[in-house]
């Protein structure tokens, strides 16, 4: 049986998370919330309780999970080096939605990294996520809480709808306010690398170093040996096809409708004018933080709406939405 705790998000219960600590380091699978998604977590340096999160999301031994730490001390001992790129970024943006590929120490389980030298790390800033480590004592390896390819969880009620009964707890602690994954970036070489855009642009990275930052293009992924193997043109994605436009959507939505076709409506911004029947349409703010934020909640509440399509207005081609154009394209790949 699935246990469901609720969880004070900025003050979280002592009790309640010795509770869940004692479930990890059983080697149990807890799912917990971060600032960016809910994530499953289990001990990194158990190869037996990791197993179990790539059991539990049916996801591909060869993609790699994040090692969230709950501090600096914690992240150096599971890297082979520490470049200055490394503690400069974990100075500006740690705790928060930044995870660092470096490589690895040889304590860090090749499951975990799907057999490569390189571990992502992450100091996540949520304090339930942050209480959690500390209380565990661990590394935690947590990928999204959500079943593999599918649409992230940012509530407890999209991890139970997603994972079901193949997670042992869950927290709790209401919507997380990021709603979209860190920004994955590679230390690996001389220039640091963009791996999966985030949250954190790569104009406050280029800010922060005073260098430049590089963007692992899609073209270049599939030409070289993966950078990312997370990075697969379909992910993110709901059980139904979604299919982006550029400016209003209307006009395709008009003639969905006209085809007897249950489809859902992402505008950019209120919806305005008067709506074709029998759709169901919901608008995300027009600032990157706001969207982000519902993206995924709204992409969720259209699945259980029963929509047999999902229109979705792309946002502006402009660095800001580099993140969000990401996912979106993503979950409009074809399966
Ligand atoms: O915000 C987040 O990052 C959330 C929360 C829970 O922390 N976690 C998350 O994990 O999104 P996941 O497993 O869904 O995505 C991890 C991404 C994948 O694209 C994976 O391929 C990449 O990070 N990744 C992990 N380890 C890597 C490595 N050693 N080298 C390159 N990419 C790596
Ligand atoms: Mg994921």
């Amino acid at each position: 049986m699935t246990e469901r705790l609720s969880i004070d998000p900025q003050h979280p219960d002592p009790a309640v998370l010795e509770r869940a600590a004692k479930v990890l380091r059983a080697g149990r699978l807890v799912a917990f919330p971060t600032e960016t998604v809910y994530g499953l977590g289990a001990l990194a340096l158990v190869p037996e309780a990791v197993e179990r999160i790539f059991e539990a999301k049916g996801r591909p031994a060869t993609n790699p999970l994040i090692v969230h730490v709950a501090d600096l001390a914690q992240a150096r001992s599971l890297a082979r080096s520490w470049p200055a790129q490394a503690e400069r970024l974990a100075e500006v943006f740690w705790p928060g939605p930044l995870s660092l590929v470096l490589p690895k120490q040889p304590s860090v389980p090749d499951i975990v990294t799907a057999g490569g030298p390189t571990v992502a790390l992450r100091m996540p800033a949520h304090p339930v996520a942050l209480a959690l480590l500390r209380a565990t004592g661990a590394p935690l390896a947590a990928p999204s809480a959500n079943r593999s390819t599918h649409i992230s969880a940012t509530t407890a009620e999209h991890v139970a709808r997603s994972l079901g009964e193949r997670v042992d707890l869950i927290f709790d602690a209401g919507a997380t306010s990021g709603g979209l994954e860190s920004t994955v970036v590679d230390l690996t070489g001389p220039v640091a690398r963009v791996l999966r855009p985030g949250l954190i642009g790569i104009a406050e990275l280029e800010a922060a170093l005073g260098e430049r930052v590089q963007l692992a293009s899609a073209a270049m992924e599939t030409h070289q040996a993966q950078p990312s193997p997370g990075m697969q043109a379909r992910h993110y994605a709901p059980g139904v096809p979604l299919e982006c436009v550029t400016g209003s959507a209307r006009a395709r939505v008009t003639q969905c409708v006209a085809a007897c076709e249950r489809v859902g409506w992402l505008t950019l911004g209120e919806p305005h004018g008067r709506l074709p029947e029998g759709i169901v349409v919901i608008g995300l703010p027009l600032d990157v933080e706001g969207y982000s934020s519902g993206l995924y909640a709204a992409l969720h509440e259209f699945e259980s709406a029963g929509v047999e399509r999902i229109v979705v207005e792309l946002p502006p081609d402009r660095p800001e939405w580099l993140a969000v154009r990401d996912r979106l394209t993503r979950a409009s790949h074809p399966a």
